[in-house]
């Protein structure tokens, strides 16, 4: 098999796929201040599109598949698809990222057609505030949801928890809690300065400026979780990111740390980013995008389109430059699915 690798020598074997721009959430970090205008249909790749892609990306050493969105679940058939992408043999772990409400519905469905296991975005245990934070109430389908996964053996199961100040601060000993007894997965994600309604109340600014305010750093939350215990490393967990895993005295889950703002890890990034309107995304930071949905309607041969990811890949930034300021514009975190 052929390896994907790109200028700075890192070899890509990830590549995640967002199948839709859509969601039933409207999270404020998540979805852009003017409201969302989803793609009409006909400029979503279709599953044969998708298919066609991750076929190539596979041959091209792509190891590793997480579908994404908007919520992926909002697209229907969605086994069809996974079950599509399980039959390509060097494609040895396909995951999922989502919300979780629809997961009551799925789940088995998707065990089945060969997903392996889901990470699920909860950033609250507290009703008013999913409310608040989602503008939905549907706090309880999502505890459904995290349920349904764990029983359908989509393990492990991973709480994504995007940390918030002033807004979600004062439950992260609570989401610690849950890997004590309840044997939660937890990951604590750095919020990152997408263009957004992130701010809740009583914050100045515009988009980025106002996220700002709201950030916490990973070495801040630790310091918080230091009351509950000491932190030792964790072993193995299954992922194919950033992630830093540890474990609290006793305690059956794990917690993990991304901290993309504040430690960024670009020089071991392994991934790309196929957007629902088949645009090949070579930095979640990055504007700078390669349309495979254009040639590939006109017909490429798959040569071309094998041309097209590997000069792609050559061009795949080294580092992001959010420090420079430099914050992507043309999609909000929605429309490229983490
Ligand atoms: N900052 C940090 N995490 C985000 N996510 C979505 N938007 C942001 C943001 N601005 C998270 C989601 C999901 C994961 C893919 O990314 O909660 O769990």
């Amino acid at each position: 098999m052929t390896k994907l690798m790109d200028s700075c020598h890192r070899t890509i074997n990830y590549l995640r796929i967002s199948i839709t721009d859509r969601c039933n959430l409207s999270c404020l970090y998540c979805t852009p201040a003017n409201g969302v205008h989803w793609l009409p249909k006909d400029e979503l790749l279709t599953y044969e599109e998708i298919t066609a892609i991750a076929k190539m990306a596979a041959e091209l050493g792509i190891t590793r598949v997480r579908l994404t969105g908007g919520e992926p679940l909002m697209r229907t058939d969605l086994p069809d698809l996974v079950a599509g992408l399980a039959q390509m043999p060097t494609i040895r772990d396909i995951a999922l990222t989502t919300n979780g409400i629809l997961l009551k519905q799925y789940a088995r469905q998707l065990k089945k057609a060969g997903l392996k296991r889901v990470n699920i975005s909860l950033d609250t245990l507290d009703c008013a505030k999913f409310q608040r934070i989602t503008r939905h109430d549907r706090l309880n389908d999502v505890l459904l949801g995290i349920e349904a996964a764990r029983k359908a053996g989509l393990e492990p199961v991973k709480i994504n928890v995007v940390a918030m100040r002033g807004v979600n601060d004062d439950e992260i000993l609570d989401f610690a809690r849950l890997t004590i007894n309840d044997g939660w997965h937890v990951r604590f994600i750095e919020l990152m300065p997408f263009v957004t309604d992130i701010c809740l109340e009583g914050c100045a600014g515009e988009g980025s400026d106002r996220s700002q305010s709201q950030f916490i750093a990973v070495n801040e939350i630790k310091e918080k979780l230091s009351s509950l215990g000491t932190l030792e490393p964790a072993a193995y967990m299954k992922g194919n990111g950033p992630a830093k895993y540890f474990r609290l005295p006793q305690a059956t889950g794990t917690i993990g740390f991304i901290s993309p703002v504040s430690q960024h890890f670009c020089e071991n990034c392994n991934r790309l980013r196929l957007t629902a309107d088949g645009k090949l995304r070579l930095c979640l930071f990055s504007d700078d995008e390669i349309d495979l949905r254009t040639p590939l309607r006109a017909g490429i041969t798959p040569g071309k389109l094998r041309e097209t990811i590997i000069e792609a890949v050559k061009v795949k930034p080294s580092r992001h430059q959010l420090s420079q300021g430099a914050v992507p514009k043309k999609r909000s975190m929605s429309q490229v699915g983490g």
